[in-house]
């Protein structure tokens, strides 16, 4: 609990579980990469054994979850498509039987899962293995239906999950499938001569995630904007490509813990119809980093400022080194500067704290937001209380 600010649990006993989980991220995340990790920068991942010759032959990736997991998912999918240059298709697991999945032999099939016990990500495993896909799963419950009905298993060790809005499950699962991102690279004989620093750059993401833990302006900074927000009923998210997951996954948690009406949304396509909405009353959140940063993105924050929106940048920008969007920010959330391709993993942790805070602003049961269906932690699927078997065989719940 190392770094988390004082004023952040609750004054009758200890800290939510939520909290607590956002903190323990470091770890879970030097535990999940240490056991991938071998000697001279190799990959292990050898349960099951995902060898160069089975790897070179998948054609195509299909990742599949629900949730937070589903947007975990969806950030494997710009580092399989850039790194392995493997076509990526990621659908939440509730779609998969709503039209015709194209899987087949030369496909790997993923499915993401804290639990394991996700029925609608059960059933997208089970159609994706009738259609002759390889199935993985990547899961933290190590003893767990998915895990059972899944080919190979790729591990999370973020350890025991009490909370119910996930937290240090998400940033394990995203850890988890840029390395399988990184192995299927690795199978192609691609990266050759970058795969020390990737690997070396990966390997510092626990202690990244820590420094952005500790920095010291971001709990407060968090508290800032959670009790800035607590006077509105609405917000939204803007970001670009491969942080569009980490707004997607903000939104959910600040509707989630904080009951706030919050939306993830592409900044590109905001001004096709959503701009509408901008206002006074509609505070924007912003991922602004320099190197990413955009005309479209600038062009956006000034419209959105001359529409009298609030304005919430977060960036490694200081106020001081970007004196344009000083001028219109209302605050400016820091982040520490870390490798573009790292940085989803940590652009995320400001959006957990600030759900966690106007949760708590707002005397919200951050523990019991009451917003998920799906089994609690340890419940067993078959037969469990409150799950009934599907027309497909999987577990629904009634
Ligand atoms: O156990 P799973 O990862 O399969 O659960 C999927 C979702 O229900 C879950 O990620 C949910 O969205 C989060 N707990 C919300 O914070």
């Amino acid at each position: 609990m190392d770094g988390m600010a004082n004023n952040a649990a609750p004054k009758n006993g200890d800290p939510p579980f939520f909290l607590k989980e956002i903190y323990e991220q470091p770890s879970a995340l030097a535990y999940t990469l240490a056991q991938f990790l071998g000697h001279n920068f190799q990959l292990k991942m050898n349960r099951p054994p995902l060898d160069d010759q089975s790897l070179r032959q998948v054609k195509k990736a299909y990742i599949t979850a629900c949730g937070t997991s589903y947007h975990a998912a969806m950030t494997a999918r710009y580092l399989i498509e850039e790194l392995a240059q493997i076509p990526t298709v990621v659908e939440p697991a509730s779609e998969c039987g709503c039209h015709h999945m194209l899987v087949d032999e030369s496909t790997l099939a993923v499915a993401v899962s804290q639990s394991g016990r996700s029925p609608d990500t059960l059933a997208a495993l089970d159609l994706a293995r009738s259609r002759g896909a390889f199935t993985l799963a990547v899961v933290n419950e190590s003893d767990s239906p998915l895990t059972e009905a899944a080919m190979g298993t790729l591990l999370t060790l973020a350890g025991k999950v009490q909370s119910k809005a996930s937290t240090k499950a998400f940033t394990s699962q995203s850890l988890v499938l840029a390395l399988l991102g990184l192995r299927l690279a690795q199978s192609r004989n691609l990266l050759r001569k970058e795969w020390r620093q990737e690997i070396e750059s990966f390997s510092r993401i626990p202690e990244m995630i820590r420094e952005a833990l500790g920095k010291r302006e971001l709990e407060p900074k968090a508290i800032e904007v959670a009790q800035f927000l607590n006077g509105y009923s609405q917000a939204f998210i803007l970001a670009r490509g491969h942080l569009l997951p980490m707004a997607l996954e903000g939104a959910l948690k600040l509707k989630e813990v904080a009951r706030l009406h919050a939306e993830g949304y592409l900044a590109g396509e905001f001004g096709h119809g959503p701009l509408a909405m901008a206002g006074p009353q509609a505070p924007i959140i912003m991922f602004s980093f320099s190197d990413e940063r955009d005309a479209t993105c600038l062009a956006l924050a000034f419209e959105l400022k001359a529409r009298g929106a609030p304005l919430i940048l977060i960036t490694e920008d200081g106020p001081k080194k970007d004196q344009a969007l000083a001028s219109i920010a209302d605050i400016f959330l820091p982040l520490p500067q870390v490798p573009s391709r790292l940085r989803p993993m940590v652009a995320v942790i400001p959006l957990q704290l600030i759900a966690y805070h106007l949760g708590h602003v707002r005397g919200l049961d951050v523990d019991h937001p009451g917003g998920t269906l799906q089994p609690d932690v340890g419940r067993q699927a078959e037969g469990g209380p409150g799950l009934r078997k599907g027309n497909n065989g999987s577990m629904i719940h009634p």
